[in-house]
Parts: structure tokens; sequence; C-alpha cells
């Protein structure tokens, strides 16, 4: 267990207090080396300063299954199986991690406290069997800076997650960094509608993600990213879409992310960038973008690619990128390709398109000779159709008597009579 936590039921245990005593007497003799306690941010200041906290019962409570330190502002319920958020948080918490839990249901005013968290700052929610986050989960935590929901399958997300639950009054969230990786629930549990357009309306939340630096959604079989996202976190830095499915750009636009610094494409789909997305790449000033491992297609649409590639500074992993198809340019590398590699292949080679067009005009000729011979016996085939309208007669009428035949009452009877 680790130090500097206090945990109501073990309190009792001898060797524990054993442990603490020296704790204790190692932070006595550490706090004579000049570290500066509470308010240092190193590790080990504020391990041995918690632990020296611990001691006594210091304001705010901590939670049964949970560890606190109050020196770190720390509270770690990790692992627990919890099936909702402890109702008693220490006001002090700045950072919490509820991960590994089994929370299934965040619903609205999770955080909710009298008085509020106020400085709650972090908050790491990550695989805790989270499914349905309510609107308003987040609520009445003013200085929320960092939330980790990844790893949760969020079957369930409501669109006023990050926003108030009554949208009318909820200002702009505090928050700057969301990740939400990994986050696609089973196929079988998605409802009907696009997971992408729930997790999409959840981001745009009447634009109260306004403030967000970063935002990461790797690991969702993402097909397409909303094309009007960009609008409402403008101050965007880092997007990391990595490890998704994402097929193209073309109808997304970055240039409104003027502040973007990290564009993560990893792991993707893509086939080729076209020049309007090269262009509003290349007009972001201070932009990094990663494009490891696409299935890029080396034909003749990739050669304004492979032009801007030679030439830029952004792409951080351009020498790594390599060809998927078609089979010939397999795992050729971009940078190494000539414009005369890139030709897109005429369905046919030339030599086999004129041969073509020669049996084209052969099987024209054919149908004329065709059209000729029918004309010219046209006598004949009238004929034949006459014979061929007779036989149909007969055919009918025989059919057409059989049918009086079933279908007189008096026949039936006797047919019936006949059983008995
Ligand atoms: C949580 O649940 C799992 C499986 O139900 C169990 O193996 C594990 O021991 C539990 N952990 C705690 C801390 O209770
Ligand atoms: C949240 O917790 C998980 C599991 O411990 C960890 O992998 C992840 O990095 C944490 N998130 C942040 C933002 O620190
Ligand atoms: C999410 O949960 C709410 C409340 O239970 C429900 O009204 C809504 O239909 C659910 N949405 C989906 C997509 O399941
Ligand atoms: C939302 O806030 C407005 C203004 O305070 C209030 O009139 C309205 O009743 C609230 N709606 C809900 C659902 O709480
Ligand atoms: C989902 O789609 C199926 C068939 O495509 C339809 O029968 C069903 O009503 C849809 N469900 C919802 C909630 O839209
Ligand atoms: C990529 O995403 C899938 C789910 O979409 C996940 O199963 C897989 O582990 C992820 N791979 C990596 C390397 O994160
Ligand atoms: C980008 O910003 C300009 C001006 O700030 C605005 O007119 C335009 O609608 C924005 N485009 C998108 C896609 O948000
Ligand atoms: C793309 O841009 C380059 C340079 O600006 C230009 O030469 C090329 O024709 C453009 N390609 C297309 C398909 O418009
Ligand atoms: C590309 O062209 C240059 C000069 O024209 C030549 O030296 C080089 O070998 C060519 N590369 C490939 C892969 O054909």
């Amino acid at each position: 267990m680790p130090g500097g936590c206090s945990r109501g039921p073990a309190a009792g245990d001898g060797r524990l207090r054993l442990a603490r005593l020296a704790l204790v007497l190692l932070g006595w003799v550490s706090s004579s080396s000049p570290i500066s306690s509470a308010s240092s941010s190193t590790s080990s200041a504020s391990f041995l300063a918690s632990a020296v906290s611990a001691q006594p019962p210091l304001s705010g409570q901590c939670p049964p299954p949970c560890e606190c330190s109050e020196a770190a502002r720390t509270v770690k319920c990790v692992n627990r199986n919890l099936t909702e958020v402890p109702a008693d948080l220490p006001p002090y918490v700045r950072n919490l991690f509820l991960t590994g839990n089994q929370l299934a249901v965040l619903p609205a005013g999770a955080f909710a406290r009298r008085p509020p968290l106020a400085e709650l700052a972090t908050l790491n929610l990550s695989g805790s069997h989270l499914e349905k986050v309510r609107a308003g989960a987040f609520e009445h935590l003013p200085s929320l800076r960092q939330l980790d929901l990844s790893h949760n399958p969020l079957a369930n997300l409501s669109r006023f997650a990050f926003s108030g639950s009554n949208a009318s009054t909820s200002g702009p969230s505090p928050l700057q960094e969301l990740m939400l990786n990994h986050i696609a629930p089973p196929a079988t549990q998605q409802q009907n509608r696009s997971f992408e357009g729930m997790v999409a309306a959840a981001l745009r939340a009447g634009h109260a993600l306004r403030g967000l630096r970063r935002l990461e959604l790797a690991s969702n079989n993402f097909f397409f990213l909303p094309w009007d996202l960009p609008a409402y976190m403008p101050d965007l830095r880092h997007l990391d879409l990595r490890n998704n499915s994402l097929v193209s750009l073309t109808y997304m636009s970055f240039s409104n992310l003027t502040h973007l610094e990290n564009l993560h494409l990893e792991d993707n789909a893509l086939k080729v960038l076209h020049n309007s997305t090269l262009a509003e790449l290349q007009g972001l000033t201070h932009v990094s973008v990663f494009l490891h491992n696409n299935p890029w297609v080396c034909d003749c649409h990739m050669a304004d690619m492979v032009a801007w590639l030679k030439e830029t500074e952004i792409v951080q992993d351009k020498a790594t990128l390599t060809c998927t198809f078609p089979e010939k340019m397999r795992n050729r590398g971009l940078l190494e390709l000539n414009s005369s590699d890139l030709d897109c292949e005429p369905f046919l080679p030339p030599s086999l398109q004129t041969s073509y067009v020669f049996l084209g005009i052969v099987l024209a000729l054919i149908g004329a000779i065709f059209l000729l011979v029918l004309y010219l016996n046209r006598k004949g085939i009238k004929k034949w159709m006459h014979n061929i309208r007779d036989a149909c007669r007969d055919h009918m009428e025989g059919y057409h008597y059989r049918y009086e035949i079933n279908a007189d009452p008096r026949l039936t009877n006797l047919s019936s009579n006949s059983d008995v």
C-alpha cells in the first residue's frame, strides 16, 4: 500500500502503525533538508509531506475505498469496483483518479458537492466500464481542466455531457484537455445513429468546449470526423485521431485551427491527400502532422501529395510513408517516387484498346447483316408468326375448356358423390 494515504479500516493494524512511524521519522529527517513540503510538486516531497499529514485526521475525510493525500491534493480510488462516485470526497481534491471501477452510469451532477469541489482540475475515469454519461455529469466543477474518459464503452454519451444539463444557462466549460480514446462500444451495443454523430454532438455542446486545447479521439473506429468540429474548438493545439478508420480528409477544413500544433493521423485508412487539404495544412503555422501507416494509393492522384511531401517540413514521419496500392508499387517510399511512376493505368493497355475498337466495328457489321437477313426474309417470318399464333390459340382454348369443367359445380358434385 502506498504511504501517504489514510485508510479507515486498516488504521488499527500494528505493523502499519510501525510503518507510519518510520515514514514520519523519514519525513522529519528530510524536512530538515531544504525541501519545501506542501507547495512542492515533486513526487518525493509530496509523498513525504503527505506521510506526515496523514497521521492526525485533517480537514477533509477520505472515503474508505480511496487513498488520499492532502499535500498532493490527490485522491485515488483505483481498481476498487466502485459502482458510484464516492459521496464524501475531500474538498481539497485537485486530482481525482477513479480508474478501473464499475461505474456504468455517470448521472447528472455526479461530482456536484456542497461545498463544491472547487479545486478539482484533473479527473481520470479511464477504464471504469462507463456506458452512459448523462447531461451535466461534470457540472459544478469550476476548475476542471483535464478529463480522461478513455477505455469506456460509451454507448450513450449525452449531447450535454460536457455542458450543463440546463443548456440554456450553462456557460463555457473550463475543460482544456479531453481524452476520449477507445470509447467505441462493441458494435452490437451501438444504436442506429452513428457513433461519430453521438460523439460530435457532445463535442459541439453549444460551443461550451471552445477553450479545448487537447482532444484525443484515438482508437474509436471513426470512419469520418464531423466536418464542422473545428469551428467549435478554435483553440485546439493537439488533435489525436490515431488508429481510426478515416478514409479521406477532403470534406474537413483545418484552416480555422490556427493554433494547431500536433495532428495525429497515423494508423487510419487514408489513401491520398488532395490539394485543398495540403494547402490548408501548409497554411497552419505551428503544425506537425503524423501520417504513418496509412494505405497510400500511389497512382496519378498521388502526384500532388508526393510533390508536396518532398517540399514540406510539417510531416514529421514523411520518410516512413509507403505505398500500399497498386500491387506493383507496394512498400515503395512516397518520397522516392518520381512523377513518371505515378500513372493511373487505363483500364486496358493501349494495344488492347485499339483491338476493342476493331471488335466493336465487327459486332456492328454482324448486327447490320442480321437485320438485313430479317428484312429479306420478312414473308417467311410473317408466316412463322401466324403459325405460332395459331398454336397459341389452340393451346389457350384447351386450357379454357379444362377450366370450365373444374368450375362447373355439377361436375364437381359428381366427382365427390362418386367418392362416397
Ligand atoms: C473486482 O471484481 C473482480 C471481478 O469481479 C475481482 O476479481 C476483484 O478482486 C475485485 N476487486 C476488488 C478491489 O474488489
Ligand atoms: C488515466 O489513468 C489511466 C490508467 O491509469 C492512465 O493510463 C492515463 O494515462 C491517465 N490519464 C491521464 C490524462 O493521465
Ligand atoms: C440514452 O439514454 C437516455 C436516457 O435513458 C435515452 O432517452 C436515450 O434514448 C438513450 N440514447 C441512446 C442512443 O440509447
Ligand atoms: C434552465 O434555466 C432557466 C434560467 O435559469 C430556467 O428558467 C429553466 O427552468 C431551467 N431549466 C431546467 C430544465 O432546469
Ligand atoms: C434501427 O434500424 C432498424 C432496421 O434498420 C429499425 O428496424 C429500427 O427501428 C431502428 N431503431 C431505431 C431506434 O431507430
Ligand atoms: C486500435 O483500435 C482498436 C479498436 O478500434 C483497438 O482494438 C486496438 O487495440 C487499437 N490499437 C492500438 C495499437 O491502440
Ligand atoms: C473559419 O473562420 C472564418 C472567419 O473566422 C469563418 O468565417 C468561417 O466560417 C470559419 N469556417 C469554419 C469551417 O468554421
Ligand atoms: C495541385 O497544386 C499544384 C501546385 O499548386 C498544381 O500544379 C496542380 O495542378 C494541382 N492539382 C490539382 C489536381 O488541382
Ligand atoms: C527518379 O528520377 C531521378 C532523376 O530523374 C532518378 O535519378 C531516379 O533514379 C528516379 N527514381 C526512381 C525511383 O525511378
